[in-house]
């Protein structure tokens, strides 16, 4: 017997061009380079210029990721964007980048998971690879997360940033009784809408017509996260056989060092397996994880074979992971 599964052949991302320092933000809110290092580990984090959208992050992150994989528009017939941050209220940012691929088939769409987003996104994508309803995905996360801020809210306004990275997965036949298959072994999606209070924007079209601002309880946020990530990580090690030393990397939603350190250190992971570039582009929100992902993969740390775990976790409360043989 055989089964279809979704390898990852092509990755990429997009950072906008200007970049603001710890100290640049020290002159707008009463804050320090040192305080949010320590707290955070975010040294830098790029910003969208005016006029630069959530589409355009996302389409020089997808070009590249089609690039890289040796695809081209025609052969994709999916577009998954997890986002916050859309162009638009309608229609989906996804859709925009469909006509600007040239793609003129298959469909595209928006997920909203918020920093979850890439997982949600992946694991969605994945589900309609497995099912055969398309046979070559686009799966993006992007963010203008710079859009949400409160400029004025030093408990915010200090950790986010903008991005975006892309990944094209397609269906393969794989023969059950291959030991070791390439592709996304398992994915593992949660939400708990209970706890809406501690992350939220504070406007939306239904509600105040606005686009609204970021609020955080950050430190509730910070423990709900430890535990839901270390627990969806347990899960996605037995649902496969795994123990986390299997595991080669660990490509974690970048949202806080302390967080990253933290599950690390709760699943006995070496903090030398954890990908890291929250000190770099702070929290990027759904395009966190496909950043981290294609700087690893470009710089030769992730090598075809290894075991790649990714996780995230973000507002409503969402979260997942994704378990992936490279
Ligand atoms: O992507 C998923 C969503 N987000 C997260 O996962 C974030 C989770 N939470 C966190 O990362 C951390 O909780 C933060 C980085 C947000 C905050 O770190 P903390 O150690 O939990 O600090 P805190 O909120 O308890 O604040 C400590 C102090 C407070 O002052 P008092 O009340 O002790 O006098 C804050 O007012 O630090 C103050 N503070 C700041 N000081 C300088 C808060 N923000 C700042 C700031 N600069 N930017």
């Amino acid at each position: 017997m055989s089964r279809l599964i979704s390898q990852v052949i092509g990755c990429g991302s997009y950072l906008p061009e200007k970049v603001v320092t710890n100290d640049d933000l020290s002159k707008l809110v009463d804050t320090t380079d040192e305080w949010i290092t320590a707290r955070s580990g975010i040294k830098k984090r790029h910003i969208a210029a005016d006029g630069e959208l959530t589409s355009d992050l996302a389409y020089n992150a997808s070009i590249k990721a089609m690039e890289h994989a040796g695809v081209t528009a025609d052969e994709i017939d999916l577009i998954v964007m997890g986002t916050t941050t859309p162009d638009n209220t309608f229609p989906s940012t996804a859709t925009g980048l469909q006509a600007r691929l040239g793609m003129t088939h298959g469909f595209a769409f928006d997920i909203q998971a918020v920093c979850s987003g890439f997982v949600y996104a992946l694991a969605t994508a994945d589900n309609f690879l497995k099912v055969g309803q398309a046979k070559t995905a686009l799966v993006v996360g992007a963010e203008t997360f710079s859009r949400l801020l409160d400029w004025e809210d030093r408990t915010t306004c200090v950790l986010f940033g903008d991005g975006a990275g892309a990944v094209v997965i397609r269906a393969e036949e794989v023969d059950d009784s291959e030991e070791n298959p390439r592709g996304i072994l398992s994915t593992h999606l949660y939400s708990d809408g209970r706890h809406k209070e501690l992350l939220y924007v504070d406007g939306g079209p239904s509600s105040t017509k606005t686009v609204g601002h970021v609020r955080m309880e950050g430190k509730e946020v910070f423990r709900h996260a430890v535990t839901n990530l270390a627990a969806v990580v347990k899960t996605a090690l037995d649902a496969n056989g795994f123990e986390s030393n299997d595991i080669d990397w660990v490509i974690p939603h970048q949202a806080n060092k302390r967080i990253l350190d933290s599950t690390a250190r709760k699943l006995k992971i070496p903090s030398e397996k954890l990908v890291v570039t929250v000190d770099r582009h702070a929290n990027t929100s759904a395009a966190s994880i496909p950043l981290a992902l294609d700087e690893a993969v470009k710089d030769g740390r992730v090598k075809r074979g290894d075991l790649i775990l990714l996780e995230g976790m973000g507002g409503g409360f969402t979260w997942g992971g994704a378990l992936i043989r490279w």
